[in-house]
């Protein structure tokens, strides 16, 4: 082996937890390594929410050229280009990637690519190297879950990995698994031309989205010809001539259903394989990283965040833990706090949420008030052309204290944002009514359904 180097802070794992973990750190003031086999941004920028986005934009302005003639423009003709859409995708996240490289050099951050192994809780081992350090942080992610289906390894039958390079639009896709990323992508490919049907084996899509908010999606889905079944388990998929078939056992008995693709998006499971935790004696709750609310492992000096640790499974929360954990490494003494999370689900229309569902409010037994505030009361909406959806807002009754704000419709993903604040700081629903919002725009929603916590909204009739 080499000389060892030596930092304050080694970090395995360079996605939104531990790129964010190393730059907060860097700010600090501390010397820092951080170890990554693949390329830097992890799952969230190579293979999850940017490249969507990325496909996400396409696909809207696919449907934007589909519409063009109602908004006054008379297009010649257009075609999908779907090698461009792709080439596009890849150039996003190459830039990307790019920009968290210079802001690696920028911050001094010393990047080492290839497999860290964590050999005691003072050093890393990577490509022959030892890396000597004071404090580790884990941030090594998560990969797609594999569940125990026969037939899952046959040609067409993909992750949400593999899908991403695929060449051409399938016909037909079957998703398995009706959380967000089959939900993304189920959205994705029929709004570039597949015949999607869902297969999600519990009662509802999407189980942790507001119960009210999935069932205005789960309509407008049967409208956009997306076929949803539900209580569905998957039993098998099999080769059929140049299809596939999938077997699901539902209620009422197997039914079987062929397409081209078939999509396995049944969830995620911490990724610790080859860290070398159960050598050096690092406690799991089960797959994950077991930690306390410093984030801090049984082991004095060794963090872990992100996908790593299970938990909310969102790339915002582990760069918040990122945060949490470098700041107690250096000596702070920060705990974690989940009541505020911001979820959002990029598909047509969006969703997005944050605090509790109105089913959580209920089983709290906390006394409450809903209001709600349709987008096709509203002046900018009209003018965008999309006014589906509404802006729901949960409140305390006797304090109007905001306990919950769940939106599906046009800008969900950014108008939640607000919510995320108010609540972050203990606000009423007052304080949003009394606020001015500008005119025209989609956060007059918000306003208005914080007027219906008060004495109604005013771009509404009571009925
Ligand atoms: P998920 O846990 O959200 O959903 C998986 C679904 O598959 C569940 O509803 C489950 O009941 C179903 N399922 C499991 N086995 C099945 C079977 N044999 N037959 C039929 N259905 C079956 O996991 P998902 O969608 O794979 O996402 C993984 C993680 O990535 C989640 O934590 C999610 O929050 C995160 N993510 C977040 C995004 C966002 O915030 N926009 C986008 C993509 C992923």
């Amino acid at each position: 082996m080499a000389d060892p180097k030596e930092y304050d802070i080694t970090i395995i794992g360079g996605g939104p937890g531990g790129y964010v973990a190393a730059l907060r750190a860097a700010q600090l003031g501390a010397k820092v390594a951080l170890v990554e086999k693949d390329k830097l941004g992890g799952t969230c920028l190579n293979r999850g929410c940017i490249p969507t986005k990325a496909m996400v934009r396409s696909v809207e302005a696919l449907h934007e050229a589909k519409h063009a003639a109602d908004f006054g423009v008379d297009l010649k003709g257009f075609d999908l280009n779907f090698g461009r859409l792709m080439a596009r995708k890849n150039e996003v996240v190459a830039t990307q990637v790019a920009g968290i490289e210079r802001l690696m050099k920028g911050n001094k951050i010393d990047v080492y690519n290839g497999a860290g192994k964590l050999e005691s809780p003072r050093s890393v081992a990577v490509n022959g190297e030892k890396i000597t350090t004071k404090k580790v942080v884990l941030a090594t992610g998560s990969v797609p879950a594999r569940v125990p289906v026969p037939g899952l390894d046959l040609p067409g039958v993909v992750t949400s990995d593999e899908i991403l390079d695929i060449t051409k639009v399938p016909a037909s896709l079957v998703v398995i698994g009706g959380g967000v990323i089959g939900m993304e992508f189920g959205s994705i490919f029929n709004g570039l031309g597949s015949k999607v049907t869902i297969v999600e084996m519990l009662p509802q899509i999407l189980p942790p989205v507001d119960e009210e908010i999935v069932r205005r999606y789960g309509q407008l889905l049967r409208a956009q010809g997306i076929e949803v079944n539900i209580s569905a388990t998957v039993k098998a998929v099999e080769k059929k001539g140049e299809s596939l078939e999938v077997t699901y056992e539902m209620a009422k008995g197997q039914s079987r259903i062929e397409a081209e693709m078939v999509l396995v998006a049944v969830g995620r499971s911490p990724y610790t394989e080859g860290l070398g935790l159960a050598d050096v004696g690092v406690t799991m709750n089960r797959r994950a990283i077991a930690v306390n609310e410093r984030l801090e492992t049984n082991l004095d000096g060794v963090y872990a965040i992100g996908d790593a640790i299970g938990g909310i499974m969102l790339a915002h929360v582990a760069s918040y833990e990122g945060e949490i954990a470098v700041e107690n490494a250096l000596g702070a003494s920060r705990t974690v706090d989940y009541r505020v999370v911001p979820n959002c689900i990029f598909t047509a229309p969006e969703m997005a949420g944050v605090g509790m569902t109105e089913k959580e409010v209920k089983e709290k037994g906390i006394t409450y008030k809903a209001s709600r505030f349709p987008f096709s009361a509203l002046g900018r909406a009209h003018a965008m052309g999309d006014t589906t959806g509404i802006v729901k807002l949960l409140c305390e009754a006797e304090s109007g204290k905001v306990l919950g704000v769940h939106i599906i419709g046009p800008h969900a993903t950014d108008l939640i944002a607000e919510g995320a604040a108010v609540m972050q700081m203990g606000g009423t629903a007052k304080d949003i009514a009394h606020t001015i919002h500008a005119h025209p725009t989609l956060p007059e929603a918000m306003h208005e359904a914080a007027l219906g916590q008060l004495d109604g909204a005013l771009h509404v009739l009571k009925i």
